[in-house]
């Protein structure tokens, strides 16, 4: 089974792909095949009506959908911007959703977040599930936050709060569980 996990941020040291990383980890315990991406790899202008008529959906989206495909499921793992999802990604899920067939449809996503704020940015997961339900991804109900990020993460990758650690790995064997029994459906 694969699993396409990415950090929605491009800034370095970033709490969220610093999780994405950790996320992935987890996976690999579970025997999945991890494609980590960087969001580097998906840069895409704003969406334009008019840049798509003409020049049509961007490398960068026709990039994210093709790991997408090539995925049994997917991980994104987004800070939160102004309580919600940050505008770059929605613009990727927009740019994205031009594409025939749509890609998110019957994907399977578990979406996470960090934030050094107490909330650890799940008001913006809940803003980021939407679009994402609007197209057919399968979410998962369960969601990751990691709150106070500048503090939560050990030496070793791990998050240092054993309580948190557990719930953590808890939710994506859940998922992978649940992935990996829809596809073993005859
Ligand atoms: C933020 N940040 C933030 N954090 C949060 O928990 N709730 C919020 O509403 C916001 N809003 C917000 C808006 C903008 C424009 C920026 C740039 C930042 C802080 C954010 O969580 C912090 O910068 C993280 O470090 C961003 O994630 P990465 O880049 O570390 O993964």
């Amino acid at each position: 089974m694969r699993i396409l996990v990415m950090g929605a941020s491009l800034r370095p040291g970033s709490f969220n792909v610093r999780l994405a990383e950790l996320a992935a980890s987890v996976l690999r315990d579970q025997e999945v095949e991890v494609d980590l991406a960087r969001y580097a790899e998906f840069q895409v202008p704003g969406y334009d009506a008019s840049a798509e008529d003409g020049q049509g959906v961007p490398d960068g989206a026709r990039r994210f959908a093709d790991r997408l495909r090539a995925a049994d499921a997917f991980v994104l793992v987004s800070p939160e911007y102004n309580a919600s999802v940050p505008g770059t990604l929605k613009n990727l899920v927009d740019w994205v959703s031009r594409l025939k067939p749509q890609p998110f449809w019957g994907h399977h996503g578990l979406l996470m977040s960090a934030s050094p704020r107490l909330t650890g940015g799940n008001r913006g997961l809940w803003a980021l599930r939407v679009p994402l339900e609007h197209l057919g991804a399968r979410m998962f109900p369960e969601m990751v936050s990691v709150a106070q990020a500048d503090t939560a993460f050990a030496e070793d990758g791990g998050i240092a709060e054993e309580k948190q650690a557990k719930r953590m790995r808890r939710t994506i064997e859940d998922f992978v569980a649940l992935v990996r029994a829809v596809r073993s459906r005859p």
